[in-house]
């Protein structure tokens, strides 16, 4: 893997995460190239790492590279990739949300090894968990270097982990709510954080170092003592819709998967 060269088409958010998170000591690959697109980030990647070159343009990272990563935003992808000419075989990687499989690989119009990937932004820091589909060794090998991995063999199952990866942002606003309440109740922000903050994470680590066997609704059981106030916040939170409101909301995330991304198994 060591010796191969990455492209990236698109340098935005993603693409700096994953670029960063190779190049940590120690890095995993050496050479990198990067679009020209965001300037700024392409040129600080080149500052901070030998290992990165911007290109000129994109068809040129193509051309020069041996596996491409596909990271421009969904609404531009048909444009950005019905330009390119990629030769048969190629390996690429597209990290775009919700793009159907079929009409990537229409756009991309020659026959590659196409995977599809999920990284969230912890990759930066090799903590992330990637989701994969279909199944490809050198993908694999790439995405374990920046955390872990889930290989999907199905379709199906990569589009619920896609929804369920769009949950960050609400993990963010339910703290963000019970921020909001102790502060408006009169409890300092500093104090209100200091106090959720650790609550919040060792809650996320516990689950984490339970032994695999173990239901979270378990460990919410656990965590409400009979009679107790975690018990009755979690009643009251499911008698008021708070669960429901949650499931309703991973349909609908998934509906929007679903018209974007079809369902069809791909053999690895
Ligand atoms: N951010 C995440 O956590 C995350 C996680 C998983 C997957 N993704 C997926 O990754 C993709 C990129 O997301 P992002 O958050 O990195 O978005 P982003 O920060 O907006 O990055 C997209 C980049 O594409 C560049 N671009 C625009 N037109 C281009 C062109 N013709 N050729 C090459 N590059 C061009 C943009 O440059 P300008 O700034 O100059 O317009 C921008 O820097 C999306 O499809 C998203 O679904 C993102």
């Amino acid at each position: 893997m060591s010796g191969q060269k990455v492209g990236f088409i698109g340098t935005g958010t993603i693409t700096d995460a994953i670029v960063r998170g190779l190049l940590r000591e120690p890095a995993a690959l050496s050479r990198f190239m990067v679009s020209p697109r965001n300037a700024e980030i392409a040129a600080k990647l080149a500052r901070d790492f030998a290992a990165v070159t911007v290109a000129t343009d994109n068809q040129s990272i193509v051309k020069s590279c041996d596996t491409i990563v596909l990271a421009v935003r969904p609404q531009i992808a048909r444009d950005v990739v019905r330009s390119l000419s990629f030769r048969t075989g190629q390996a690429v990687i597209s990290v775009m949300a919700a793009t159907n499989r079929t009409t990537l690989l229409g756009w991309i119009g020659s026959d590659v090894r196409l995977t599809q990937t999920i990284p969230l932004p912890f990759v930066a820091e090799r903590r992330g968990i990637t989701a994969i589909y279909p199944r490809d060794r050198e993908t694999a090998a790439i995405f374990k270097v920046l955390g872990s991995i889930v290989q999907c063999d199905s379709g199906r199952e990569y589009e619920l982990l896609a929804a369920a990866s769009s949950l960050m942002a609400t993990y963010f606003g339910i703290m963000n709510g019970a921020l909001e309440w102790v502060t408006g109740k009169g409890l300092s922000r500093d104090k209100s954080r200091a106090y959720l903050l650790p609550l919040f994470s060792e809650l996320s680590r516990t689950a984490l170092e339970a032994p695999s066997g173990v239901a979270f609704a378990e460990l919410s059981r656990a965590f409400a003592t009979r009679g107790g106030l975690n018990e009755q916040v979690l009643s009251d939170f499911e008698k008021h819709g708070g669960a429901d409101a949650l499931k309703t909301a991973l349909n609908h995330v998934l509906a929007r998967i679903e018209k974007g991304f079809s369902s069809e198994h791909v053999k690895p």
